[in-house]
């Protein structure tokens, strides 16, 4: 018997390399022991294969399903994975072969696997939590059904940049400081908070749409499988409202996707009206999204969409962006030549009458839409942001500041991008003293030729 071992139980790489010497040393699958972590002490324990990293040809398709596999939570997944690259090697099985039972269960094995990673994409529920500083801190709490915690942390810095964060699940610990991803011990449950502001909003809004007489229950758990209710503020109330609902419409629910970053505006403006990360898609009329060139080198991020724009679906084209229109006129910057966008990308409001009050959005909205405006980054690939007004500077930071004593400043996105801080033109509209808001209109126009000057150099 040879020992193989690997040091953690989604060592992708370590079984890999284990594979590679006992393929080295003709090692049959039937002998080979394979053990996760630390070496025990153990007088009787068998010889352990040396590690011969020298890469073995593997056919096309074979590494990304043992990837997938290495993750699933069956201990016999290395011995078989091992068989079947032993067998693919002599030529005794091919991956194309549908009917070939290892083969197939090997696969379904991955598509479990990669359903557990979409799930804790879709279900994992952030809490907030204040240390001590007064700073945010956001924890989850998640069971994954296979070691899936390590391969899907990428995905969660990607998306929750911006915000401290920990996801506590009872493998593993890993912790996110806005720069560097940590790795701890597993915890307990009940080392997670359970309630804060964020569920409150859940809560209401799910309670107002909610209408048991209609039955939109069984739409809402298509979105939730059961086995998470238990960790998602809104289930609180859903479970109290369901209890007359079909629940074995909830087996129909999971769908095996696994949302990849969209690599076209396009494309990512699509899926961000489909985006359900915080409760204001429900009051809005619609997203409103980025608008201009793909290539634009220079970009425009204003708060939120006003009034008008949530009707018209377009940024900036209200009361503030006549102002802001006729600031770019004045400072020689085309509109059209740039890619102008919001960190937040639903109105925000309080209905009063038949008028709807702008609110501005809160910490929790801004980096729960920071993935978006992350991406439209990404994809413009802008050379200088202009931050118009506090919350721009927030999202594309990630941190407070005040725009009074920073405006005209260059500070760096959170990509490290250049980003030129200046204010938001609805301040303009909100100076009471006319020589006042005529002498800050043309220090926003200052600003704005410096952000041009800046491109030309
Ligand atoms: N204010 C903003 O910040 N963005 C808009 O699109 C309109 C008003």
């Amino acid at each position: 018997m040879i020992t193989a071992r690997i040091a953690a139980e989604d060592d992708f790489d370590g079984w890999r390399n284990q594979c590679r010497g006992l393929m080295r040393l003709g090692a049959r699958p039937a002998d080979v022991v394979w053990q996760v972590g630390e070496q025990r002490t153990d007088l009787f324990a068998s010889p352990e294969a040396s590690l011969d990293a020298a890469p073995i040809g593997v056919p096309k398709g074979f590494a990304e399903l043992a990837r997938s596999v290495i993750c699933h939570s069956d201990p016999e997944r290395f011995g078989m994975l091992y068989q079947l690259l032993v067998d693919l090697k002599a030529r005794q099985r091919h991956m194309g072969d549908e009917a070939d039972p290892l083969l197939r269960k090997l696969e379904m094995m991955a598509k479990n696997v990669r359903r557990d990673i979409h799930k804790m994409r879709a279900f994992l529920r952030f809490r907030r939590v204040e240390e001590d500083g007064g700073e945010e801190h956001f924890v989850a709490w998640f069971e994954p059904e296979h070691h899936i915690v390590r391969t899907n942390a990428a995905f969660f810095v990607r998306r929750f940049a911006a915000m401290k964060w920990s996801i506590l699940t009872p493998s593993l610990t890993i912790h996110w400081d806005r720069q560097k991803l940590l790795e701890a011990s597993a915890r307990l449950k009940t080392d997670a908070p359970t309630e804060d502001n964020v569920e409150e909003q859940w809560k209401t809004y799910y309670g107002s749409i909610f209408n048991p007489a209609r039955l939109k229950v069984n739409a809402m758990l298509k979105e939730m499988p059961k086995k998470y209710w238990h960790n998602m503020p809104e289930t609180a109330l859903v479970t109290e409202l369901i209890q007359s609902a079909r629940n074995r419409e909830v087996a129909m629910i999971e769908k095996d996707i696994v949302p990849q970053a969209a690599e076209t505006l396009s494309t990512l403006r699509t899926e961000a009206e489909r985006c359900r990360r915080c409760p204001l898609y429900g009051l809005a009329t619609q997203l409103v999204f980025g608008e201009g060139p793909a290539n634009a080198r220079l970009m425009f991020v204003g708060e939120q969409p006003g009034d008008q724009e949530d009707r018209t679906g377009r940024p900036f084209v209200g009361p503030a962006g006549q102002i802001f229109d006729a600031a770019l006129l004045q400072a020689g910057v085309d509109r059209n030549q740039s890619y102008i966008t919001n960190a937040v990308k639903h109105f925000k409001f309080r209905p009063e009458g038949k008028r709807r009050i702008h609110e501005r959005p809160n910490v929790g909205e801004i980096n729960h839409c920071r993935w978006w405006l992350k991406r439209e980054i990404e994809l413009v690939q802008p050379e200088l942001i202009v931050a118009l007004g506090a919350t721009a500077v927030r999202s594309l930071t990630g941190r407070a500041m005040p725009i009074t004593a920073n405006r005209g400043r260059m500070v760096e996105s959170l990509e490290g991008v250049p980003v030129l801080v200046t204010i938001h033109p609805s301040y303009l509209l909100r100076l009471p003293d006319a020589d006042l808001a005529e002498r800050e209109r043309m220090q926003f126009v200052d600003d704005l030729q410096a952000a041009r000057r800046r491109l030309s150099r």
